[in-house]
């Protein structure tokens, strides 16, 4: 049974002191199958597939296909598939809007403006991921809380109003950089390439940029838009 908003509530109080394995534990325990990993291929979602797979190995991921993405990014969809020997389920856009949007606006109409990008991440991520949670009852994200000014407010349990009022779980919402990469060397976590030549958050080709030393770690996406507006809808509902 799905919870309701006063129960998820009185669980983010029990669990926002507990460790991201024991947020899983209860997580698994409480919605599988009804319950899926969301996976952009970076450090945040790996580790966090990791630790899920350690007390679940039938766990299930999906991940977004934009079909705008980085070819190491396709090529680490195999490599989460070959190491951890799961499904990791591919959502894509629907073609007729996509076909609409390109037709009326160019395909790389995220330069334009922020309204022409939230456009295309609507079509391409939104959408998919809302239809998606539709026959969930609960999703796991690797969002933190140092990530971004609009992240640092997040709970390691939520109520996803922007979705039907499912459970949203953060299981590493309070987790530094610093603690995933050791997480992830210790446990030999498959890792995006793209780190290794300068990106430090990885989102679609034409979106991200590699970040210099001092730069915000999330500098690089959508760099030519306001800091303000560096989200793309999939945890902030757009206006
Ligand atoms: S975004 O909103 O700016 O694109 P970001 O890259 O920071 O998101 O990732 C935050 C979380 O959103 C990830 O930890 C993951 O849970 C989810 N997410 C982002 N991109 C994808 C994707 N392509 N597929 C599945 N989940 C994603
Ligand atoms: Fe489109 Fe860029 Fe958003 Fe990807 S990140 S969906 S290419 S606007």
């Amino acid at each position: 049974m799905p919870l309701v908003r006063e129960e998820v509530q009185d669980w983010a109080q029990k669990l926002e002191s507990e460790s991201a394995e024991a947020v899983l534990r209860w997580a698994l325990d409480r919605f599988y199958p009804r319950v899926a990993l969301s996976n952009s291929l970076q450090i945040e979602d790996m580790v966090v597939l990791d630790i899920a797979w350690r007390i679940q190995p039938a766990v299930r991921v999906f991940t977004l296909d934009t079909g705008r993405l980085h070819q190491e990014t396709y090529d680490m969809m195999d490599r989460v598939r070959e190491h951890y020997g799961i499904e990791l389920t591919v959502l894509f856009p629907d073609s007729a809007e996509v076909e609409k949007m390109v037709r009326a606006k160019g395909l790389n109409l995220f330069y334009n403006s922020t309204d022409d990008r939230h456009e295309c991440c609507g079509v391409r991520k939104v959408n998919p991921l809302q239809k998606h949670l539709a026959g969930l009852e609960a999703w796991v994200t690797g969002l933190r809380r140092d990530q971004w000014a609009t992240r640092t407010d997040i709970k390691k349990v939520e109520v996803d109003a922007a979705n039907g009022g499912i459970t949203k779980v953060n299981p590493i919402a309070d987790w530094s950089w610093e603690q995933l990469e050791q997480y992830a060397h210790a446990h030999k976590v498959p890792r995006h390439p793209l780190y290794s030549k300068g990106y430090s958050s990885i989102g679609c080709l034409p979106c991200t940029r590699p970040t210099q030393p001092g730069e915000n770690p999330r500098a690089g996406r959508w760099w030519w838009e306001d800091d303000s507006k560096k989200e793309c809808g999939l945890h902030v509902a757009r206006s």
